[in-house]
């Protein structure tokens, strides 16, 4: 069985926790951990699971103003973030504008600073509500990853993220 890991990242923290993902799918599936860049309708077609994550910007997912705004910060030289290769490409938003209709189980999760996910917003919702808009099967509860006020990953989060895949690629081997 095929899973493909669908990742949007700015400073490499959903790209660490999409490769954590993928690791933990290892255990049932023949894995493929891709940016959004790359995701091209052809890489997801004959996926059995299709896991997708991105950024919380502004209490959801990123707009091309707000992935604008993040590599602008990274440009201060105090904070020491690398802004990923394409960090100002399409997002998830604009993939999901191009993307067709998916009969195919999926989950969604993302990256977000930490707190009630009711002050912080999280874009795993609404990953969550257009890969049902696009017909795939969500088999997960959104999940969140978090980051500190540096966005720096916490500590055990890529742990918990292989850990999280494991328990899903469980939950689907043995349905
Ligand atoms: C423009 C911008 C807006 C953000 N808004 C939020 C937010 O509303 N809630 C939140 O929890 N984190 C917010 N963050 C922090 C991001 O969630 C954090 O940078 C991200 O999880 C890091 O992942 P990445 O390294 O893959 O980009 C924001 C970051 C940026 C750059």
């Amino acid at each position: 069985m095929r899973a493909v890991v669908v990742y949007e990242s700015m400073y490499g923290n959903t790209h660490r926790i999409a490769d954590a993902i993928g690791a933990g799918l290892e255990t049932a599936f023949d894995v493929r951990v891709v940016s959004v860049s790359q995701a091209m309708p052809e890489v997801i077609a004959d996926a059995d699971l299709v896991v997708v994550g991105g950024p919380t910007h502004v209490h959801g997912m990123s707009r091309a103003s707000t992935r604008k705004a993040a590599v602008q910060a990274a440009d201060k030289p105090v904070g020491g973030l690398q802004v990923e290769p394409d960090a100002l490409g399409p997002g998830l938003r604009e993939w999901f504008g191009s993307l067709g209709d998916y009969p195919v189980r999926a989950a969604a999760f993302d990256t977000r600073m930490h707190g009630p996910a009711m002050v912080t917003g999280r874009a795993a919702r609404g990953v969550t509500h257009l890969l049902r808009q696009h017909g795939f099967e969500v088999v997960a509860e959104p999940e969140s990853f978090l980051v500190t006020k540096q966005d720096r990953l916490e500590p055990q989060e890529e742990d918990r993220a292989r850990d999280w895949a494991a328990k899903l690629a469980a939950g689907i081997t043995s349905s």
